[in-house]
């Protein structure tokens, strides 16, 4: 018996087959243990003997056991450590991470740049008052310059701010008469049909400066300041007379192509120019209900798309990729 259960134990590879044979030979029913039970039949002589040699047995096989248990754990250890070894020199996994919305990205730097000239940030309500948002600026109700900015009405009084000039009408009446120099970004909404070059939201930033002397030459020069921070010390201005009910002079502003320096291109219809914004000297009346004298102070008043500054200034063609949030068009712009 001790021959048979030494010779298996030799060929167990596996800690299953131990716990096997264990039970073969140790176990309540095993072989041996059925042999020391057997004793009671035997003689007076005869049972210590047999039981000297029965524990003689039972020692070398538990030995054995035990032997090959050891054996079995040092390897399972052996193998969980290799398993777990961590090569702390290779390099890490880049994770995908966000970036700015190109459109966030530029009214940043738009900000940027106004902060530079001593600007400071004011924001304002979305959902405006008609007062705020047209009669105010000069824009009385039923005045046919209301068609240039549909809106999208809630009440009769109450609607979707078209652009963000409302802000500079509140802050002329907080500020009581100081000087003022702000800028106001913000989202605005017009009813018009989406196409490559309108939304029926967009994001703006105007500026407003009132003070003492303020003259169309300090317009002028901000703005040139303004186009050669975001385009390049090459690029120029030119003002075209126009319309806005609030400002008297008002003009629009062209820069010089982004593309072709001025030469003629596609992107400027071979004009070498492009328009990017309004603006023009604060209208009297607008002064005057902003708590004003226009006797004492005059201002000047411009204001911009951010859609329409990032398509100049990356060469985009539709203004619905900022919106359509592919992640071929984003991704484009997270290491600009
Ligand atoms: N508020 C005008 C618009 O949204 C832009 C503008 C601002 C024009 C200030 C002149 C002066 O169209």
């Amino acid at each position: 018996l001790r021959v048979e259960a030494l010779q298996e134990l030799q060929q167990v590879d596996n800690p299953q087959q131990l716990n096997d044979l264990r039970v073969k030979y140790l176990g309540k029913k095993g072989a041996l243990t059925e042999i020391l039970r057997g004793m009671g039949g035997l003689s007076a002589e005869e049972r210590p003997v047999i039981g000297q040699v029965g524990n003689e047995v039972r020692a070398a096989i538990e030995g054995v056991i035990d032997e090959k248990q050891n054996a079995f754990l040092a390897a399972e250890t052996e193998n969980r450590l290799r398993a777990e070894t961590i090569d702390v020199t290779l390099p890490g996994k880049a994770l995908p991470t966000g970036a700015v919305h190109p459109l966030n990205k530029v009214a940043q730097e738009i900000e940027d740049v106004f902060v530079g000239l001593g600007y400071s940030i004011a924001e304002g309500p979305e959902v405006e008052t008609d007062y705020f948002n047209f009669e105010a600026l000069n824009l009385p109700k039923n005045h046919p310059a209301r068609d240039m900015q549909d809106s999208f009405y809630i009440t009769e009084d109450i609607l979707m701010r078209t652009h963000t000039s409302p802000v500079q009408v509140r802050t002329m009446q907080q500020m009581n008469g100081k000087p003022i120099k702000v800028i106001c970004p913000g989202k605005v909404y017009r009813r018009d049909d989406d196409d490559a070059t309108h939304s029926f939201m967009f994001n703006q930033i105007e500026g407003l400066v009132v003070g003492p002397n303020i003259r169309m030459s300090d317009l002028k020069g901000t703005l040139l300041q303004f186009v050669q921070q975001m385009y390049g010390e090459q690029a120029q201005i030119r003002l075209r007379p126009s319309f806005f009910p609030f400002t008297e002079p008002s003009a629009e502003v062209d820069v010089t192509c982004v593309q072709c320096g001025g030469h003629g291109c596609r992107m400027c219809k071979q004009t070498g120019w492009l328009e990017i914004l309004g603006c023009g000297m604060v209208h009297p009346r607008v002064l005057e209900m902003g708590g004003y004298d226009p006797k004492e102070v005059s201002g000047f008043a411009f204001g911009m798309g951010v859609e329409r500054i990032a398509l100049l200034k990356y060469g985009i063609d539709d203004i619905r990729h900022f919106y359509t949030n592919d992640q071929r068009f984003l991704s484009q712009f997270a290491r600009m």
